[in-house]
């Protein structure tokens, strides 16, 4: 190569960058409702669109894809983008889609990096919460809030507006009890749990986390928010003796970076 094929090429690797970041830059603030100022439902009892709330995923807007706001959505991304760059073997998974936000970031950056040979596996009973049978979710409220309903047709017409519905994307519907122990994946780079509770948490980790490659990410959406999330947590990590340090992204999530 020539020294100005050199220079070209650069060049040309800066603005594939450039936009590529813009992309999803674009994606991560509509997915979240920041870019219309999405404002929240009223079940989330707060009074309007806050821009402090969005940031933390505090409020769930009434009809963008995800509630996991800026900084947990910003953590899906640059995960994906890490293990790709660090060459980590797997698909992305995530148990708990809810209208299917954070996965529909997932499939982005796949699309972005234009890798075909990693797919987006979305978990979900795609009809909400499951009713509590154990003691440590005891009292959990979101079983009987309609709001968590939302059907898998309805999760596939949100990737379809984002054109990215095909069939990188996987979707299994039931409860994670019944789906996850023959969940169809052999290896995962990225496993995000976001099932809230004491159950969904612990199936999550039981049928999966022996898939997640060394090397990989393990975010826990809720681990400083819900007992119920970390308890399962703790119990899986002191079971298992990871000692991996749990990085925390916002208020309320946290990740770890399973260890090579
Ligand atoms: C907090 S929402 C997920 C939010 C989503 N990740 C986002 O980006 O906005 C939790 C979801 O987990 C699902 N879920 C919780 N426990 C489950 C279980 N045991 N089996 C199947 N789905 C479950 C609920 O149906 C709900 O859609």
């Amino acid at each position: 190569m020539t020294e100005t094929e050199h220079t070209a090429a650069r060049h040309l690797e800066a603005d594939l960058a450039r936009i590529r970041a813009a992309y999803l830059d674009l994606m991560g603030d509509s997915l979240i409702g920041r870019l219309n100022e999405d404002p929240p439902l009223p079940a989330s009892k707060v009074d309007g669109y806050r821009q402090d709330f969005r940031e933390q995923g505090w409020d769930w807007p009434s009809k963008a894809p995800s509630m996991i706001g800026a900084r947990r959505m910003s953590n899906v991304r640059s995960e994906c983008e890490r293990v790709i760059r660090e060459d980590i073997p797997g698909d992305f998974m995530e148990t708990g889609v809810w209208r299917g936000g954070a996965c529909i970031m997932m499939r982005a950056v796949l699309k972005a990096y234009e890798i075909t040979d990693r797919r987006v596996i979305a978990a979900d009973s795609f009809s909400g919460f499951p009713t509590p049978s154990e003691a440590a979710d005891a009292g959990f409220e979101f079983a009987t809030f309609e709001e968590f309903a939302v059907s898998l047709e309805d999760v596939k017409a949100a990737f379809a507006r984002y054109r990215l519905l095909d069939q990188q994307v996987v979707f299994l519907e039931g409860l994670f009890k019944d789906t996850l122990p023959a969940a169809p994946v052999e290896a995962l780079s990225v496993l995000r749990l976001d099932g809230d509770m004491y159950e969904s948490t612990r199936d999550g980790l039981v049928n999966l986390y022996h898939k997640l490659s060394p090397g990989g990410t393990l975010i826990a959406d809720d681990y400083f928010l819900f007992e119920s999330q970390r308890q399962a947590i703790d119990e899986y990590r002191s079971a298992h003796r990871i000692a991996d340090p749990i990085i925390q992204i916002d208020r309320f999530g946290g990740y770890w970076i399973k260890a090579t």
